[in-house]
């Protein structure tokens, strides 16, 4: 244990919680009583009982008892206890009796549902009867909403209050604790995934907690799943170097229209949505921007300042089209044309790959550029439905590799063929690929997908999924903070992380 407190110290941790009831049975009092004196950080020793909580983690009361005791005696800085140790006669004598160490009690809730406001005020009064310095709640959720009356009590509370909501849904309870006046914040030691629970190196150098505060605007990506998500170790930075005061979490959402008919405070002020919401998203919006609607996805949505309304927009759209007009321009700038039409995209043969999400951004604004849009999907009825939706043609999938009705025609791969694990297929053979003067591939990861790697070695100009993933957290920053985005400053973070 000493070791992993040198670890902890290492990465940052102001204090280490020492789970004595989690050390080999064999342990002798005195290996506990120096691993007390030794300490390196400020401590909490914890000692669970068996009875009190699911896991098979805990040991007796005689035992738990006699550590408590000694942590106490020795003025541990820190000693948290069950609510149920808390309750006993003898152990209230030492409570009252303490000179210089805190007690945290503690109590787990799993009520099943959504724990009620009422319920956990209760309960934290008759703890606080204890004579506890600190109260400390496990709650058990099963859903992100589960955390709405967590955050009112961390609020409201009176008494410095923990409060852990248990498994992945919970992670936010962690992220968002030192905004709603949470005690403090728990982290994982040496980078180990535990459901809902930050590492301690995110929470140090990713989030940074320490800039948090009551008046911190909250922003995150709702998507499920959400681990994949690099939005927090790109927008967490770009709030700071920007001196704006916001945070940006993972938010594991199941139920979209459930997440924001519940978190409708000022200060959740603006989402990136994922996979799977981004179209059921457009239901939960006040306002839709028209691009978007006509698209029939919102990548972005933002809290109105005003009036709180909740309005959606595509950013993905203007990213991706954007980044295929720039190297176009640039490719014929590159052989001594200059362009003055309005978009480079006018009048070119537009052939889309996928017919999803990001397919349907790229098919809208393609054709808004005045581009002939000509849809290929594996599933050839969306292909057509999307091509009705935009007046453009629809051909069977399989007619993709011989479709070559004119050179210098522009490639778009939107779907996931290529992406990771499967970085070794592409959408159309090399040799097909000599028709097309510019290929863009929305797939990111790699980020040199065999598609990018093979237009360039046939010549054409090629657009990577990472530019279009750059320009679209550009556009998303500026929506958040309603003001320009450190594109430079993002730009690097991106490339660095890819
Ligand atoms: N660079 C960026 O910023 C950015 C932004 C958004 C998305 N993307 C990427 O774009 C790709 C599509 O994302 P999305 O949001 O549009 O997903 P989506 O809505 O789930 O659509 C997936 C598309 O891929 C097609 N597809 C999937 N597996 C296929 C296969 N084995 N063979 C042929 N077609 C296949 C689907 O065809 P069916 O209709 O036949 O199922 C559909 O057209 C992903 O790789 C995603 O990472 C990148």
């Amino acid at each position: 244990m000493l070791a992993s407190m040198e670890k902890a110290k290492e990465e940052g941790a102001d204090l280490v919680e020492l789970c004595v009831d989690s050390m080999a049975p064999s342990s002798h009092i005195s290996h506990i009583q120096t691993l007390f004196k030794q300490r390196t950080l400020p401590s909490i020793v914890s000692y669970r009982l068996k009875s009190s909580r699911k896991s098979s983690r805990g040991g007796c009361k005689n035992s738990c008892f006699q550590v408590l005791k000694l942590a106490l005696d020795l003025d541990v800085e820190f000693v948290e206890m069950d609510y149920e140790v808390a309750s006993d006669m003898s152990m209230c004598e030492l409570i009252h009796g303490r000179s210089n160490t805190k007690i945290i009690v503690s109590s787990y809730v799993n009520g099943g549902g959504r724990p009620s406001t009422e319920k956990l005020g209760d309960l934290i009064a008759c703890m606080q009867a204890t004579g506890a310095d600190v109260i400390k709640l496990e709650i058990a959720v099963d859903y992100i909403t589960d955390l709405a009356p967590i955050f009112q009590m961390l609020t409201y509370c009176q008494v410095p209050l923990i409060a852990m909501a248990v498994g992945s849904r919970g992670l936010i309870s962690q992220l968002l604790g030192p905004k709603f006046g949470g005690f403090l914040v728990y982290g994982s030691l040496g980078g180990k995934s535990v459901p809902g629970l930050p590492t301690l190196l995110s929470l140090k150098q990713i989030y940074k907690l320490e800039h948090t505060n009551a008046d911190t605007k909250v922003f995150g990506v709702v998507s499920n799943p959400v681990g994949h998500s690099k939005g927090p170790i790109l927008h967490n930075p770009a709030f700071r170097h920007t001196q704006y005061n916001g945070i940006y979490v993972p938010l594991l959402v199941d139920d979209v229209k459930e997440f924001f008919t519940t978190y409708t405070g000022i200060d959740f002020a603006g989402f990136s949505i994922g996979i799977p919401h981004k179209e059921a998203a457009v239901a939960c919006c006040d306002e839709v921007h028209p691009l978007a609607k006509s698209i029939g996805a919102v990548n972005t949505i933002i809290r109105r300042p005003i009036d709180g309304k909740l309005v959606g927009y595509n950013t993905d759209c203007e990213a991706s089209i954007s980044a295929i007009e720039d190297a176009l321009r640039e490719r014929q700038v590159g052989n001594g044309v200059a362009s003055h039409i309005t978009s480079l995209l006018a009048g070119k043969t537009f052939v889309l790959v996928g017919a999803g999400g990001a397919g349907r951004a790229l098919a809208f604004g393609a054709k808004s550029r005045g581009a002939r849009v000509v849809i290929f999907n594996r599933n050839y009825e969306r292909a057509k439905a999307l091509a009705h939706a935009i007046s453009g043609e629809a051909l069977p999938y399989e007619c993709l590799q011989e479709y070559c009705p004119e050179n210098g025609m522009i490639l778009a791969n939107a779907s996931a063929i290529g992406m990771e694990p499967n970085s070794n297929q592409s959408p159309i053979p090399k040799e097909a690929l000599k028709a097309y003067e510019v290929v863009f591939d929305a797939v990111y990861t790699p980020r040199n997908t065999r598609l990018l790697r093979e237009a360039a070695e046939v010549g054409a100009t090629v657009v990577s999924g990472v530019e279009m993933f750059i320009r679209q957290a550009l556009g998303q920053f500026r929506l958040f903070t309603g003001g320009l985005a450190p594109e430079d400053f993002i730009r690097k973070l991106v490339l660095e992380q890819f």
